[in-house]
């Protein structure tokens, strides 16, 4: 049982997730992840960045929780969430659960939606802008969906076949189903290209911009470019390529405190797995496939 120092709480966990960010620090991929995580061995062997839960106990310096709190939040880096019980510093990135949402939605809630939410305020995407989101059934992806509606953006999302009734309901004004069609040879041109699914690149989508578009992506690319991209092309006029590194802290989540209340943002949860089979619940994401979100339930629901 973690003891929480006089600036933390103890967290009584109810539920967290498993997602990309833990996959990617439990594979050690890419490869200068373990510049960071552990060159041989992973530092952090309780892995685990989203949580939901109730406060058990604070430190004594603690005042803006208090026990019997239900608080959400993010700690990639610290990570420690795949556990009964986790210490969090009061000022790191948790907030009280709005009351509108479930355990299981709190903690689905922080990882895709802070990776859209950094995309989408780098490329300051506004009302009535054309915006194409690749990977729109993703935790990133269908976070993105719901956010750019919310901010009036037009909104065409790219899924498979069987995701577009459910990409529609998120709030895509139009769908393109890549099993059957290549989405880098539509006819419309953006201001923005979200590939939130990292599968293409900006050579590819290049003549999907309009003169000044932006093109966005979660992962480097394949040879890794885009970072490289993103220091050069805003250098010059025309089209570039963004790579925001996203913030995680108070403040980031009290804004997705503050979508989930207003309701334009809820999390997508496809599955929910009891903590004992947390390894299928790894197997199932590294597929790629998930829709949304993978919770593990720790208060025995997984209904
Ligand atoms: N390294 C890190 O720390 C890190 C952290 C977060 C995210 N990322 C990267 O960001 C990307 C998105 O993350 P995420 O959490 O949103 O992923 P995710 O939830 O695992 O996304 C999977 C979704 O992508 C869709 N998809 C797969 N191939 C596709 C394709 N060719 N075209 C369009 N959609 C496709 C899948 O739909 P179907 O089942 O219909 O194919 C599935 O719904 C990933 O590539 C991930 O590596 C990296």
């Amino acid at each position: 049982m973690p003891v929480a120092t006089d600036d933390q709480l103890l967290v009584k966990i109810h539920a967290t997730t498993v997602n990309r960010t833990d996959c990617g620090y439990r594979a050690a991929k890419p490869f200068i992840l373990r510049f960071f995580t552990g060159l041989i061995r992973p530092k952090r062997t309780v892995l685990g960045t989203e949580f939901a839960g109730e406060v058990e106990a604070v430190g004594s310096n603690v005042t803006s929780f208090k026990v019997g709190d239900r608080v959400f939040g993010y700690i990639e880096g610290r990570f420690g969430a795949h556990a009964e019980y986790l210490t969090v510093p009061e000022d790191a990135s948790v907030a009280i659960m709005p009351a509108n949402v479930t355990f299981d939605e709190a903690a689905a809630s922080t990882e895709g939606s802070h990776y859209a939410l950094a995309n989408i305020q780098a490329a300051k995407i506004r009302s009535g802008q054309d915006v194409l989101v690749n990977g729109a059934t993703g935790a990133i992806g269908s976070a993105a969906v719901q956010l750019l509606k919310s901010l009036g953006a037009h909104v065409t999302a790219v899924c498979s076949t069987e995701y577009l009734p459910l990409v529609e309901r998120l709030g895509a004004d139009r769908v393109i189903d890549y099993r059957t069609a290549d989405f880098t040879a539509d006819e419309q041109t953006y201001d923005v290209v979200f590939d939130a699914a990292g599968k293409s690149s900006f050579g590819r989508c290049k003549r999907l911009l309009k003169p000044n578009g932006i093109y966005l992506s979660t992962d480097l690319g394949p040879f890794p470019q885009n970072p490289i991209l993103a220091l050069i092309t805003p250098l010059f006029r025309g089209k570039k390529v963004l790579f925001p590194i996203p913030r995680h802290d108070q403040q980031m989540v009290a804004r997705i405190k503050g979508l989930l209340e207003s309701k334009a943002f809820k999390p997508l949860i496809d599955r929910r797995y009891p903590l004992d089979e947390i390894v299928d619940a790894y197997r199932y994401v590294e597929t790629g496939q998930k829709i949304g979100n993978v919770v593990i339930c720790l208060t025995g629901r997984t209904e």
